[in-house]
This record gives C-alpha cells, sequence and structure tokens, in this order.
C-alpha cells in the first residue's frame, strides 16, 4: 500500500480562492491504491473543496495532479468519473423520485446501459444491490427509504462506475452503527480490489478503524500526514485543532425539572410511529434514542405538526392545542431543528442572514418585517456564539461549509427563542470542536428552563445531557431511562438486547 512507487492520484500545490476566502492553500496530497485515506479538519477547513477540486466539479486556481503518474485535468464530475475517480458529496445528490435501480443507472453510457429493458435493469440493480448488502426493492422509488439506504446506493453508483479512486465526503454522518460496519465491509472490499478511497470524516473511532492514513487540513492548508496505526486520536485532534482540545469531563447533572409544558397523549399515526405518550417539563432534556427507522424523527415531527397525527392530542401547559401545521406549533413556541438540513432546512440561494432569521420572521408575521438592523443584530450575535465559518453574511448559505450550515440552522430556531425545542440529530457533520460547545448549549438553554426534546443517535451525547431518555424501538417506546440509569450500556441494551458495550462514535 503506501509504500507502493506510483501514487493512484497525486496532488501538487492545490489551492483555490473564493471571494474573501482562501480555502485550499498549496495542498499536496498522495494516495495509494489499496488504502483508505481519511481526509480530516474542522468544519470549513477545506475538505470538501479539496476534493471537489481532484474532480473537476470547481476549478483550481493553481497545482497539479496526476493519476497514476500521468497529468490530468478533469474539468467536470463527468469527466473525472470516466478517469475512474468516482465521488459521493456530502449532499447526496440523488433524484429521489426516480426509482433505486433508475438512480443505479443515471449518467451511465447508453452503450452499456440504454438497451436495458427495465426488468433487467432492475434485476441488475438487485445484484448489485445485494453485492453491499441491500435487500431492497429497486424499483421502488428512491423517496421510499431512509436517508441511509440513500446513502448506500449513492455510494453503490459511485463505486459500480469508478475503477481507481473512490472519494467518499461523509458517508457515514446518517447511518447507525450497523449500517457503518455494511458499508465498511463495502468500503473492505473495494480497497481489496486496488481502490484509493479518500475517506471523510467527523468520527474519529471510525477513521482509526477503517484508514490507513490520514491528511490533516486546516485553514486551507496541510497540516501534515499520518499513518493511524502510529498515532493516538489525541494527535490527531490536536494537528486539526492547532492546540489541545480541553477534556470536558462529562458530569451528567440532571438538574430538576420544572413544570409541565408539553404533553402528548397517545399521539400516532399509522404506519409510522405507535401510539405514544410524553410529558416534557421545563429544564428538562428528554432524549430520544433508537436505531435509524425506529421512530424517532417520526416523534419530532409529529409533536411539531410537520406529520399530521391521526390519533391522540397535545397539550401545553395542560390545554389541549391545535396542532395541524408547523405553524401552530410555532405559534405556541416550538421549535424543530431537522435532521436533514438539504431537504427540510436551508434555503440555498438565500443570503445566510436571510436564513438566520427565517423562522422568527415567520414566527412575527411576514407582513411585520423585522428592521434590518434588529436583522443584523440577530445574525451577528449567532454567529458570533456558535463561532460559524463564514465570509460574509450575504454569502448564499449554499456556499458554507456542510458542518457551519448546520450551525446556521440551529441558528435559525434558537433565534425564534423557543419555549419547546426539538432537535433531530444536532450534531451531524459537525466537527470535534463545535461539538462539545453545541452540547454545553443545550446544556445551557435547559438550565435557562427551556423544555427539549432531542432525538441523537450518539448515545455518549443523549448521556451527557438528557434528564430523561427514552429508548424507541421498532416505532414504540422501548423503555425510560432516568437518573443514574442514563448509561450508554444501558441504552445499547435497551435497543439491542445485548449486554455489550460497544464503543462509542467520538469525533475529529
Ligand atoms: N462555492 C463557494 N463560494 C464561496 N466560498 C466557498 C465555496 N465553497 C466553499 N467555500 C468556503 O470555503 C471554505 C472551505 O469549505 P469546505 O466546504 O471545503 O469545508 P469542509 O472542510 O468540507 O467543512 P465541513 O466539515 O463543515 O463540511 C469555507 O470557508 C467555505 O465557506
Ligand atoms: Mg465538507
Amino acid at each position: 500500500m503506501p509504500d507502493q512507487p506510483t501514487p493512484m492520484l497525486q496532488a501538487r500545490g492545490v489551492t483555490k480562492y473564493f471571494p474573501g476566502t482562501i480555502a485550499l492553500d498549496d495542498v499536496d496530497i498522495d494516495l495509494f491504491g489499496g488504502e483508505v485515506h481519511a481526509l480530516l479538519g474542522e468544519n470549513g477547513a477545506g475538505k470538501s473543496t479539496l476534493i471537489k477540486c481532484l474532480t473537476g466539479a470547481y476549478r483550481r486556481d493553481e497545482g497539479t495532479i496526476t493519476l497514476e503518474g500521468e497529468p490530468v485535468s478533469p474539468a467536470s464530475t463527468a469527466e473525472s468519473l470516466s478517469l475512474g475517480i468516482g465521488t459521493v458529496y456530502q449532499e447526496v445528490n440523488l433524484l429521489p423520485n426516480l426509482t433505486v435501480a433508475e438512480n443505479l443507472f443515471l449518467g451511465r453510457q447508453p452503450t452499456r446501459f440504454g438497451m436495458l429493458s427495465r426488468k433487467k435493469m432492475v434485476n441488475l440493480a438487485r445484484k448489485t444491490l445485494a453485492e453491499f448488502g441491500l435487500d431492497i426493492d429497486p424499483a421502488e422509488p428512491l423517496t421510499s427509504y431512509s436517508v441511509a439506504v440513500r446513502q448506500v446506493v449513492a455510494i453503490a453508483r459511485a463505486a459500480e462506475m469508478s475503477g481507481k479512486v473512490l472519494i467518499l465526503d461523509e458517508p457515514t454522518a446518517s447511518l447507525d452503527r450497523e449500517e457503518v460496519q455494511l458499508l465498511f465491509s463495502v468500503i473492505r472490499k473495494l480497497r481489496d480490489r486496488g481502490l484509493a478511497i479518500i475517506f471523510i470524516t467527523h468520527f474519529l473511532d471510525q477513521v482509526f478503524e477503517i484508514s490507513d492514513r490520514a491528511t490533516v487540513l486546516r485553514n486551507g492548508q496541510n497540516v501534515g500526514m499520518r499513518r493511524l496505526a502510529e498515532v493516538t486520536q489525541k494527535d490527531i485532534v490536536t494537528l486539526m485543532l492547532g492546540r489541545q482540545l480541553e477534556e470536558r469531563i462529562h458530569v451528567r447533572s440532571g438538574g430538576t425539572a420544572g413544570e409541565l409544558l408539553v404533553s402528548a397523549d397517545t399521539l400516532s399515526k399509522r404506519g409510522m410511529i405507535e401510539p405514544f405518550s410524553l410529558d416534557i417539563h421545563k429544564s428538562e432534556v428528554v432524549g430520544l434514542a433508537g436505531l435509524l427507522g425506529s421512530g424517532r424523527t417520526e416523534t419530532a415531527n409529529l409533536l411539531f405538526g410537520a406529520v399530521q397525527s391521526d390519533h391522540g392530542d397535545v397539550k401545553v401547559k395542560g390545554k389541549k392545542i391545535r396542532l395541524s401545521n408547523p405553524r401552530d406549533a410555532i405559534s405556541h413556541g416550538f421549535a424543530l431543528c431537522p435532521e436533514d438540513r438539504k431537504t427540510e432546512g436551508i434555503v440555498g440561494e438565500l443570503s445566510v442572514r436571510d436564513n438566520i432569521i427565517l423562522a422568527l420572521q415567520a414566527r412575527q408575521g411576514w407582513s411585520r418585517p423585522l428592521s434590518r438592523s434588529k436583522i443584523n443584530e440577530i445574525a451577528e450575535h449567532y454567529v458570533e456564539a456558535l463561532d460559524i465559518r463564514l465570509a460574509s453574511l450575504d454569502m448564499p448559505i449554499r456556499l458554507l461549509s456542510g458542518g457551519n450550515q448546520q450551525k446556521a440552522l440551529l441558528a435559525r430556531w434558537l433565534a425564534t427563542d423557543p419555549d419547546f425545542l426539538i432537535l433531530d440529530e444536532p450534531t451531524r457533520g459537525i466537527d470535534v470542536g463545535a461539538h462539545s460547545e453545541i452540547i454545553s448549549l443545550i446544556e445551557d438553554l435547559r438550565d435557562k428552563g427551556m423544555a427539549l426534546l432531542v432525538a441523537s443517535s450518539e448515545m455518549e451525547e443523549l448521556v451527557a445531557y438528557s434528564t430523561r431518555v427514552i429508548v424507541l424501538k421498532d416505532r414504540e417506546q422501548a423503555c425510560e431511562l432516568t437518573g443514574d440509569d442514563i448509561t450508554t450500556a444501558n441504552i445499547v441494551h435497551a435497543i439491542t438486547d445485548e449486554t455489550l458495550e460497544r464503543p462509542s462514535n467520538a469525533r475529529t
């Protein structure tokens, strides 16, 4: 692997400017066939930009790239794909309304696949997906499957089409532990076939589990390459941040819950979630744990009126409320920061500023516009409080790095100063430094009297801030943990009926 004479892919001096930012500053990287190479760095460090420059999605301002020793200069992702470089971007671009099979074969050479009958295509898709451990119906539209399944379809597609290099930008952000293992077995298979694989993630355990080497970016510069067998997680984090991360010992600070704020009574939606009842008090964080598909997001959406219940009701301070859409929820002081920032969250073309004030403005009514100075004050406050890295508040939000978009979305809902805040996967795609900031933020909001419901697949995180944890299984509440019973081991146990405590998802 790393001592082969010619790298599969080599980049020298790659530089990329954006207005107000040097996103990449003279970056070198070497990738060898048969290795998994992690690309690490804080939110906004330049990871996604680097891979876009390698694949021709962005034009680099300077630098050279060679593939198996030959200079290449792909001008588009289609061209890099034809050279054997396949990519799954952070923001997965599949077409949800097409079938799984159609997505899998989207954009393939018509000479190879154009003549395929629909039936053959579906059969071929089924076979391909089976190799990736997915037993789903390829004739169904992609929308019928979870984000995780869509992710695996995107990876299957890229892997099938790329012969030399496979680039994965945060492929595991929305996968649960078992799905991560499924994906890793696929990655190992592809590595053993001789592909060079770039793996971008914020989960440090995963980096050490699957990668051979890692390159770390900081502020657009390559600050070092390490063989992972020779370093510790701490070494890598220090390299990423340029300083040591203070060890935060999470003392569970349960606190005492205040008065009852929101109660759901046998709320349900056929085929989506079994009847559940739930009381949420002020100064309380109720954690929602469970595997993907266990009903976490559905529970959040029902409580926010984003999905209509077909049974049961919701009360605020003992009074039944109408909850037929999110507007009703917002008028009662509810807020929901959703899991999927791309489809339910950000408005890509709007500025960061407008994205941040969107929910507050909606709550106040569009006929009563917030003043310019108020808008700026709010946007600036949250940019600072959440350390959102941007060149300007005027830039379209789609130009922010993934993690910074996530923070801006959180800012949007915090700006409404809700009484009841629902967070669905609040730390997805967030780097190691910002991650502990967000945990502290949740604790602060709780201590200031807010009622929170937080759905997360990261158990350690739930253990840190939850006053109660509800474990969902098969779309039902399987158990509730309180006080000293809130431990990762107990959550895992409740989810899987295993007593074995597995390592958690530590982050980079
Ligand atoms: N098209 C663009 N126009 C302007 N600025 C951009 C553009 N794309 C990226 N940037 C900026 O370049 C910097 C690097 O962003 P990049 O998306 O590469 O970060 P990243 O390391 O992938 O972060 P994350 O972990 O949050 O995904 C950021 O400051 C970002 O705002
Ligand atoms: Mg990125």
